[in-house]
């Protein structure tokens, strides 16, 4: 080797090593699933084969013999018999949908894991109309009554017919401007003040979804550090903007977001030593399932599903963030879109004690219309400079601030301040603890493998036995009269002020639902595998065929 090229050898390395350290460090602060690796993620998702069952192996994957697959087949006739009979119009109506509802073609694709759909669909339809609301129920098109646990996708946290409510006195305060857009109705102001107020921070605007809440706040955070990376936690669901959602469901691969470790030290020391971070986003929800995506019924091929809310150590996390964002100049997001409103008037700031420097609210806020706000520090919200006028940072929608909007998002913030609203956040944590425990003691005593963990009115469901048939209870509890949104028993959302009577109901119903899936033999218990055991005969599929 010559001397020049031994010397470039040299500084080659000096650039070299700390930029493979770097990357090493930050690699080592992802989670090692394939949900901290988005990019990997979607090369496996673009690759991974279809495959069905057949009948055999619908009814006897799991191995169960021929008088228990008998049965299972048996039950699955009865209660698609039940469902189609009960529902005639409500069947009829989603059958026409399907064919030109795209939407609807996906949320009944992806009710069940994907190798048992096509037999599920030769015997079993679930409705996805409904007439009306009444009270804490739905009623179908052919008057059939279900518990509502869908929770509008998380919008409903004082039952339906407060937002209807909601929706017609803000009109009534806001009809005589109709649809004038751009200028305000004087409602605003009131929203500004209550806002402000609730959120701890100078500035509100206003936006159409929590999407788009996400999007400006996001942005504006890149606008105000100059940096461009942004943080946010494997698992965690912020709306469907391609740079919060890196992995599958995304086909633009984007390199500027860090998915890493929820409440892990490695997480920290990233932060703490890079210098192009702009924000991180903290999903509350989180808290929940640390490091999971959302649980849908999809995705439960086996029993490895689980969850469990640590108040005390989610919220230390959340103060080291706090704390290391605010050394770093670090901008710390909370996208409360989901829990905010639900689990305290002023949301995950209020209810963890920390406070963020931008919030993103939405579903619930826009008292049931569709709305998207940002809350942050004047500093951070500004979307100009004096000293450079034209380096702005541009958000519109047409549609922001719209006056029916606006007046139903009046009447919500209104009403928080009323004595009958504040009864309902009373006792909330102990009230929905207590009745966690109460579904618990009542599953463990009946001997059904099913167990509940929520953070506070969110629930989600988990199983205590290995077995491939979990996802089936989606369709017991619809027959017993609850009604789940589309991914399935992984999310129940409770109307916070859900009396006593109603929750009597929903368990005995649950209960019911699991003793006639357990007579109906989907909880074999003779089956010898174990959750790994199942989750490697699915590989052995993916890879070889079923
Ligand atoms: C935490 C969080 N952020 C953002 C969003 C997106 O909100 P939207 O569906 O209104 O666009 C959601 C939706 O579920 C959410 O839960």
């Amino acid at each position: 080797m010559t001397d020049e090229s031994a010397l470039f050898a040299a500084a080659a390395a000096v650039v070299a090593v700390p930029l493979a350290a770097r990357r090493l460090r930050l690699s080592f602060a992802k989670h090692p699933s394939l949900a901290g690796h988005g990019r990997m993620a979607s090369w496996l998702a673009r690759r991974l084969p279809g495959y069905r069952y057949d009948d055999a192996r619908f009814f006897g994957v799991d191995g169960a013999p021929a008088e228990i697959a008998g049965r299972r087949r048996a039950a699955l006739r009865r209660l698609g018999d039940t469902l189609r009979e009960r529902s005639p119009l409500t069947l009829a109506a989603t059958a026409e949908a399907r064919q030109g509802l795209s939407d609807l073609q996906f949320t009944s694709a992806y009710r069940v894991p994907f190798q048992f759909v096509p037999v599920l669909r030769e015997h079993l339809a679930v409705g996805s109309f409904w007439a009306r609301s009444e009270g804490a129920e739905l009623v179908d098109l052919d008057g059939n009554r279900c518990i509502d646990l869908t929770g509008s996708y998380g919008v409903n946290v004082f039952g339906n017919d407060f937002y209807k409510s909601c929706i017609d006195e803000g009109w009534a305060r806001t009809r005589d401007l109709g649809t004038v857009l751009g200028g305000y109705h004087p409602v605003m102001l009131q929203n500004i003040r209550k806002l402000k107020e609730l959120s701890g921070l100078d500035e509100v605007s206003f936006h159409m979804s929590g999407t788009e809440a996400v999007m400006q706040a996001v942005r504006l955070a890149r606008y105000h550090t100059g940096r461009k990376r942004i943080v946010r936690f494997c698992g965690a669901y912020h709306g469907w903007w391609g740079e919060v959602q890196p992995g599958p469901g995304n086909p633009v691969p984007t390199r500027d977001t860090f998915t890493l470790r929820d409440m892990h030290a490695r997480t920290l020391g990233i932060l703490r030593s890079r210098k192009d971070i702009a924000c991180v986003l903290v999903n509350p929800l989180q808290g929940l399932h640390p490091n999971s995506p959302a649980p849908g019924d999809s995705g439960l091929l086996d029993s490895g599903r689980c969850a469990g809310f640590n108040r005390e150590a989610y919220t230390a996390w959340l103060r080291e963030l706090r704390e290391v964002c605010t050394e770093r100049g670090i901008v710390l997001i909370f996208d409360e879109v989901f829990v905010g409103f639900r689990i305290a008037p002023g949301g995950a700031q209020e209810y963890f004690g920390v406070q963020a420097d931008m919030v993103t609210w939405g579903k619930t806020l826009g008292g049931g219309l569709p709305v998207g706000v940002v809350c942050g520090k004047a500093a951070l919200m500004r979307r100009y400079r004096d000293d450079h006028p034209a380096d702005i940072c541009f958000a519109r929608g047409t549609f922001n601030s719209h006056p029916a909007v606006m007046g139903a998002m009046g009447v919500f913030l209104e009403r928080l301040d009323t004595a009958a609203v504040r009864a309902a956040y009373d006792g909330l944590e102990e009230r929905w603890n207590g009745r966690v425990a109460a579904f618990n003691a009542r599953m463990k005593q009946s001997g059904f493998p099913l167990h509940a963990a929520n953070l506070s009115s969110i629930w989600t469901l988990f199983y205590t036995a290995p077995s491939r048939y979990n996802w089936m209870l989606q369709f017991y509890l619809r027959e017993q009269g609850l009604a789940l949104s589309w991914v399935g028993t992984g999310r129940l959302i409770f109307p916070i002020d859900m009396d006593d009577a109603t929750f009597a109901t929903v368990l005995d119903r649950v209960a019911a639902a699991c003793g006639r899936m357990k007579a109906d033999g989907w909880w074999w218990e003779g089956a010898s595998e174990s959750n790994r055991d199942i989750r490697r005969s699915i590989l052995r599929e993916a890879l070889f065929g079923a």
